[in-house]
């Protein structure tokens, strides 16, 4: 029974991750680096730079200019992001983020109708927003074009902090109204889709009220909290820095977090927090230095692509709302322009190859600024090459399945004519029989007793790169 609760508070999107993107990351960074050329696994979009709020911590606060104003000069248009949106679907991007600093409906036509592009060809589709602005009817169409996930920003379980800190009076309950209207109108639609999270930035005025945003999701209906560390960007964010007495305290706020998720089926997710679910106060004093702890996890490795401490410029695509194409979002270096080209120009093009070359070598300086959630990707990432590339674990997964296989159906035989498992067993099919074989073949205990010794004998190495081809 805890193990169904367990997996019932697994959203899609980290199925999606966990399930498909480890295995998608891993095995298109290999062919890379075999010189094959993959396409982008994920896209992230900022389809304009307007916006109906002006929170205290956002980057658009570093900005002398009026972004909404600016942003209405340089916009790509509507045709334009559908034919990129167009181009991703035939070329195999698997996945969409609408994101940037905007609140993508701010241009509700434009938006709706990109993700609709994406949907038809069956683009994992993520968005992130503020929650303000949406429409009853704008909900309704997300949810029959089966969008997969929407990230609603709410910075704490009440309405005064909230609006504080988002700087918008109001701001809270039609936030709330529109997490209510999709979770009520996914139920008339008999819809999973999309999954709702709340996104949380952790900062020293809500640090304490962590533990009620999963009550505040549980009442909602949300599946999920995604909370982060702030990071400064401007004078107004250093002072919502928290302080060393602050960070202290904050393994027992996230403990209490973790139990209340667990016991209403939230899926928690703080980023300060590594995979085996240690606290890690490094990566909250180190907002602003992440580059720091992406080579040290690098370093730990011994094989060479493992020792890559970022890969984005392999499966990462941000297109900004001037048409800029970029790997990450704090390079601002020589930047390539999707404007006048089409995706694959873009993406397979010098620019993009010259920064593949310089992430092989070293990080470049610009990364001191990147986000505390990439150490996790890159760990994840990491995993899957590891995983993957390993032919035994491999074979083991492929006997694995098949043992499973086989007793599923010897349920369902069961199930369906009350028969007993002997009657069953003999309906083994011919593919099955294929795989009871590789785990008796020659060439599969072969490969299993040579790889046992690889790390001892440098023939043992040779035969196991062989056989991994
Ligand atoms: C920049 S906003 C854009 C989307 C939309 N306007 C919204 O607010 O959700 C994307 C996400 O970044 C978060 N964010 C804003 N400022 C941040 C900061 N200084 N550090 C970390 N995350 C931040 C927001 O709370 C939001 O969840
Ligand atoms: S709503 Fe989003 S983009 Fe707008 S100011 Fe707030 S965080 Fe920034």
């Amino acid at each position: 029974m805890s193990k169904i609760k367990e997996e019932y508070s697994i959203t899609n999107v980290l199925l999606f991750k966990n399930l498909l993107w480890m295995k998608e990351y891993a095995f298109r960074m290999q062919n890379w680096l075999r010189g094959k050329k993959m396409p982008p696994v994920r896209i992230d979009a900022e389809l304009h730079r307007r916006c109906n709020l002006n929170c205290i911590m956002c980057s658009r606060r570093a900005s002398s200019k009026d972004l909404t104003e600016e942003s209405k000069k340089i916009e790509l248009d509507k045709e334009k992001w559908i034919q990129i949106a167009k181009e991703s679907g035939e070329l195999g991007v698997r996945s969409w983020n609408i994101a940037g600093i905007s609140e993508p409906m701010c241009k509700p036509d434009l938006l709706l109708s990109v993700m609709e592009t994406l949907k038809a060809y069956d683009i994992f589709g993520e968005l992130t927003t503020n929650g303000t602005l949406w429409t009853e009817e704008a909900i309704k169409r997300t949810i029959r074009m089966n969008w997969d996930s929407i990230c609603i920003s709410i910075d704490a379980p009440n309405a005064e902090l909230h609006d504080f800190l988002v700087d918008g009076k109001g701001a809270f309950s039609k936030a709330i109204r529109t997490i209510k209207l999709f979770n009520e109108y996914r139920k008339k639609f008999l819809s999973k889709n999309p999954s709702i999270t709340i996104n949380f930035v952790i900062n020293k005025l809500n640090y304490e009220k962590l533990p009620e945003m999963v009550l505040l999701a549980k009442e909602l209906g949300a599946e999920a909290l995604f909370a982060e560390p702030m990071v400064v960007y401007t004078e107004e964010g250093e002072k919502l820095r928290l302080n060393k007495e602050e960070i202290k305290k904050l393994p027992t706020i996230i403990k209490k977090t973790r139990e209340l998720a667990k016991q209403y089926n939230i899926l928690a997710t703080i980023t300060c927090l590594d995979p085996d679910k240690k606290f890690q106060g490094e990566l909250i004093q180190k907002t602003s230095d992440i580059r720091e702890v992406l080579i040290k996890d690098a370093k730990k490795n011994k094989k060479g692509i493992l020792r890559i401490p970022c890969y984005y410029p392999w499966f990462y695509l941000m297109i900004r709302a001037d048409g800029s194409a970029v790997h990450c979002g704090e390079y601002t270096e020589g930047e390539e322009s999707i404007s006048n080209k089409t995706l694959s120009e873009v993406w397979y093009g010098e620019k993009f190859n010259r920064i593949r070359e310089q992430f092989s070598k070293n990080l470049p300086a610009y990364c001191k600024m990147c986000r505390p959630n990439v150490i996790g990707d890159m760990r994840m990432i990491r995993r899957g090459i590891k995983l993957y590339g390993n032919i035994d674990y491999l074979h083991q997964k492929i006997y694995d399945l098949f043992l499973e296989n086989k007793e599923l159906k010897e349920q369902l035989f069961m199930a369906k004519n009350g028969g007993g498992v002997e009657d069953c067993k003999n309906k083994m099919c011919d593919h099955e029989r294929e795989l009871v074989k590789i785990k008796s073949s020659f060439p599969y205990k072969f490969t299993k007793k040579i790889s046992d010794q690889a790390l001892k004998t440098k023939l043992g190495k040779v035969i196991k790169r062989v056989s991994s081809r």
